[in-house]
């Protein structure tokens, strides 16, 4: 072969080869895998709070606590607000498996709960036993959580009819009769805040007497229906509630007397050494007074400084530290 067509034959090859390979896909670059340092944002580790958490809550820890419910499937956002959804979610755990438990609130044991969970030694359906809000944004006329330690329950926010707290218990405080009657009941938790409180106040030389704590629906059907009998459906509504919307049925209240004003519930209790003692500290046991003299244009019931309604220590303290209504609370916070 002329040495002419060897160069030429070779010139050719030497282009082809170098043709083909621009056509190539580039050859991946090997990835140097690098392991990441522990840190709770980049590894799927569920990071459960230490602290105690509640409705209208926000933080770091919340956003934890929604990622970790999301992650059993609870269909709720992953923000930093404990919001109606989140308490939701916690509720219906807690109905699941701690039902005498039920207060919408990550507390001490809803923590080990969550870690059973988290362990897989406890198992839950979501919304098995509360419905999920129908709009988490707005609170509806007939409250889908009575469970809720937090409840906003007035004349537009009521209980379903057929609610009946399911701890209810018989707090061991003095009453001023010795029969047994369900209205010496509570919730599990509110009896136990209100023995530390009568404690507490006996401690002061006080002598409170609890009156009237839970009454049934059909009980406060009655109970209005006799107050419209004496002075009229509107005048009536100012200092009793319509069935559904007294807080009586949430099981978290118990009006307060004492002797002073004969065991009965009159204003003129809120000027006895007993009435003055419970508006400076009931906050330190959970206890707000619900219905205060100065905002009757709020709550739309009378001065009763007698009804006092559980709420725990910590909104209990923040009520009354910025002299608001509960109904004030949630007008901030939705
Ligand atoms: N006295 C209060 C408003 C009630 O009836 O629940
Ligand atoms: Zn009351």
């Amino acid at each position: 072969m002329p040495k002419k067509i060897i160069f030429i034959a070779l010139i050719l090859s030497l282009l082809l080869v170098s043709c083909k390979s621009l056509n190539q896909p580039e050859e991946p670059e090997i990835q140097k895998s690098v392991i990441p340092e522990k840190n709770s944002d980049e590894t799927n580790e569920v990071i459960l709070p230490e602290e105690h958490l509640q409705k209208f809550d926000s933080g770091k820890s919340v956003h934890n606590l929604n990622d970790f419910l999301f992650s059993l499937g609870y269909d709720i956002g992953t923000q930093e607000l404990f919001d109606t959804l989140t308490t939701w979610a916690i509720t219906d755990i807690q109905l699941q498996l701690t039902p005498l438990n039920a207060t919408g609130i990550y507390d001490e044991l809803t923590k080990k709960t969550l870690h059973s969970l988290k362990d897989d030694t406890a198992t839950i359906t979501v919304g098995k036993k509360l419905i999920r809000p129908s709009n988490p944004n707005k609170l509806p006329e007939v409250t889908e959580n009575p469970y809720d330690l937090l409840a906003l329950i007035n004349k537009e926010h009521a209980l379903p009819n057929d609610y009946i707290p399911n701890d209810l218990t018989v707090p061991n405080v003095p009453f001023p009769f010795s029969e047994s009657d369900p209205k010496k009941q509570l919730r599990k938790i509110a009896a136990v805040a209100l023995e530390e409180l009568f404690k507490a106040s006996d401690d002061d030389g006080l002598e409170l007497f609890a009156l009237s704590g839970y009454r049934s629906y059909e009980r406060q059907k009655t109970i209005f229906n006799n107050n419209i009998a004496r002075h009229g459906e509107e005048h009536a509504n100012t200092y009793s509630a319509r069935p559904g919307e007294s807080e009586h049925q949430t099981g978290l209240v118990m009006d307060l007397t004492n002797q002073a004003v004969n065991f009965e519930l009159v204003t003129e209790f809120g000027q006895t050494k007993e009435g003055i003692w419970l508006k400076n500290n009931a906050h330190n046991y959970g206890y707000i007074i619900r219905y205060p003299e100065d905002k009757v244009d709020i709550t739309k019931y009378q001065y009763e400084p007698w009804h006092l309604r559980f709420v725990g220590v910590k909104l209990a303290t923040e009520l009354y530290k910025n002299e608001i209504t509960l109904d004030e609370y949630y007008k901030k916070q939705l």
